[in-house]
């Protein structure tokens, strides 16, 4: 799972791709690397690690000068592909970083090729060699075996050989002034501007230079050469409209925080205003409470955070609408033959509405006769391509790799769900619940740098566990995946009655557990775990709504949050979860933007 980009115009191709790239980088950052053609010749340049790093080695060979034919590409071509690369098949390193290069033809790819291995072998035996250790390397191998002087025809006999998903960008000495990409379960996207025609993964990749954006779906190909863009599907040539979107130029900016993840929390309050406010706007004008009314039953896919997010749903609309809600890790439910009931609504979770399990999820829970409803962050994705209502969570553009705002949001979105579902049901349903969430986030995070002081104990455990009941649970498996995914401590959210069935053996003298309580009725029976923690030496940090428990003396620290509808809480209470794993990353000297081996968007199984 990667990022990919393609650029021919009037300007300097390397500046374009490297632009794109950076914008791109949520989607990996183990290598990165871009293709050129410039005068009859292919060039690339390949580097292992960030796309800041890959800039600087272009700069390095452009101070080399027009002496070194590469230096010159680097400063003059105005065509070439760009790739930032999440390792899948082969080891970060520079061979393995796109474009690959074979021949007349340089790729780069975004997905896996499932046949890769077969497809390489026949390659093999006709003597070819290869660089890299990827299963990309082999599409360029194949385009130099079907190649017929067409680069779209050699691209189309191409892609028909390929098994798996796929978004491919190629460059060719046969046609200098042309791009040719595809798709298959793979995002891609072409765009038009005023300096020329881009390709690339995702539209913040093109939002300050391109004037119009089209998606391709599935089976589709483009042609990008001089100044026009042709479409093609299996049926030839087709016309595609642009996509009515207003490009903002949305350019990163700290605005004076030390890191996106930081930033991104103090947005919460805002995130959480403006998903109701737009939900509100969405259910009012829509058909959709209809389809609340007929609904019986919920099944929510996604993964990671998105997948926190449905179980604090399924707490909210089990207990306020009575309805009865699955929630499944969306690459579970894929291959599990799942059963759908008659008036089933499925919800797919996905900030990114990209995530290649979450999608392939959806994608069954429609076909089995699901209604299909998407919650993403973005106006425009694959997800909502395929969904029959979309809400739009209001978080805005999330840069840092562990989810913080974009989680509020989407509990935000998904409480107001639960209470409409509430209402279509006939329950009781009390919306201004929701409408205190904004400013009592904004009460935790002016309290928030007091987390600071725990993290150098949480910093040098060996692991760390969370404990809740109920909502709290949801909230303990949010705090714990957010501290894994930037601290890189071993970390487990467990329900808190759980832990002396198996959890309770590895806590020992010194060990940190969190424990949260914000609900009245869980609350003792949650004290009851806290002591059995205490009692073999571990040592308590308790989250709370509820200050009579933090004079305990089993808790040895604890953080108040304000009260607010109890099972809206995990709202308030990830907070400080997101604030201890940002400071006990930084303490441990790790970037919380980007993380080893993750990457914000996984488009790959
Ligand atoms: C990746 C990210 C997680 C995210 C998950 C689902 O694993 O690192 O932070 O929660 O994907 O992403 P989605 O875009 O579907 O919410």
């Amino acid at each position: 799972m990667c990022g990919i980009v393609g650029y021919l115009g009037t300007k300097p191709a390397a500046p374009v791709l490297l632009q794109g790239l950076k914008r791109l980088e949520y989607r990996g950052y183990d290598s990165a690397g871009i293709a050129l053609l410039h005068r009859g010749a292919l060039y690339a340049v390949k580097q292992k690690g960030k796309v800041g790093e890959l800039e600087r080695k272009i700069e390095e060979i452009e101070k080399g000068g027009a002496t070194k034919r590469v230096g010159c590409a680097a400063a003059e071509s105005r065509i070439g592909i760009g790739h930032t690369r999440w390792a899948t098949h082969g080891a970060p390193s520079p061979q393995n970083a796109h474009p690959h290069l074979f021949g007349k033809f340089a790729i780069v790819h975004n997905g896996i090729i499932e046949n890769f291995a077969a497809l390489k072998e026949s390659c093999l035996l006709r003597g070819e060699k290869f660089s890299s250790e990827t299963d990309s390397e082999v599409i360029a191998h194949l385009l130099a075996q079907n190649d017929c002087g067409d680069l779209l025809q050699t691209l189309q006999k191409t892609a028909a050989l390929l098994e798996g998903s796929f978004a491919i960008a190629v460059i060719s000495l046969n046609a200098p002034d042309a791009i040719a990409v595809c798709r298959n379960k793979s995002p891609l996207i072409v765009g038009r501007g005023k300096e020329g025609l881009y390709a690339a993964s995702d539209i913040p990749a093109l939002a300050s230079s391109a004037d119009e954006i089209f998606p391709l779906s599935d089976g589709e190909f483009a042609l990008l050469q001089g100044e026009t863009i042709k479409f093609f599907d299996k049926t030839g040539e087709i016309d595609k409209k642009p996509l009515a979107l207003s490009l903002r130029a949305d350019l990163p900016n700290l605005c004076g925080f030390s890191h996106y993840m930081r930033k991104e929390m103090s947005e919460i309050p805002a995130a959480i205003a403006s998903s109701l406010q737009k939900i509100e706007v969405d259910f009012r004008f829509s058909h959709f409470c209809e389809v609340l009314c007929q609904t019986e039953y919920l099944q929510i896919v996604a993964c990671g955070t998105a997948y926190h997010s449905g179980i604090a749903a399924k707490y909210a609309v089990e207990a306020l609408a009575r309805i009865p809600v699955e929630v499944r890790v969306a690459s579970e439910y894929r291959y599990c033959d799942p059963i759908v009931k008659k008036n089933t609504l499925a919800i797919a979770v996905s900030q990114s509405g990209e995530t290649a399990d979450t999608l392939a999820a959806a994608q069954l829970a429609k076909e089995k006769g699901a209604y299909l409803l998407a919650v993403t962050n973005a106006p425009y994705s694959s997800l909502t391509e395929i969904a029959d209502f979309h809400l739009e969570t209001g978080a805005g553009r999330e840069i840092g790799v562990a989810a913080t705002k974009s989680f509020n949001a989407q509990l935000a979105a998904l409480y107001f769900l639960a209470l409409s579902l509430a209402k279509a049901k006939g329950k009781a349903a009390d919306f201004s619940a929701l409408q205190t969430l904004p400013a009592l986030s904004e009460e935790v995070l002016s309290d928030i740098e007091k987390i600071k002081q725990f993290a150098p104990v949480f910093a040098a455990a060996k692991s760390v566990y969370f404990i809740g009941r109920g909502a709290d649970y949801c909230a303990a498996l949010e705090g714990s995946l957010k501290l894994k995914e930037i601290s890189y401590l071993p970390s487990e959210g467990y329900p808190a009655g759980e832990l002396k069935h198996g959890t309770l053996a590895l806590v020992e003298k010194g060990t940190p557990v969190v424990a949260i309580i914000t609900q009245k009725k869980f609350a003792e029976k949650t004290m009851n775990a806290v002591c059995e923690v205490y009692a073999r030496g571990g040592r308590v940090l308790l989250i709370t709504s509820l200050a009579e428990y933090a004079a305990r003396k089993e808790v040895e620290q604890s953080f108040l949050i304000p009260r607010c509808e109890e099972l809206f809480s995990p709202i308030l209470s990830v907070i400080p979860l997101q604030a201890l794993a940002y400071y006990t990353a930084l303490e441990r000297g790790n970037d919380p933007d980007k993380p080893r081996n993750l990457a914000k968007s996984v488009t790959v199984e």
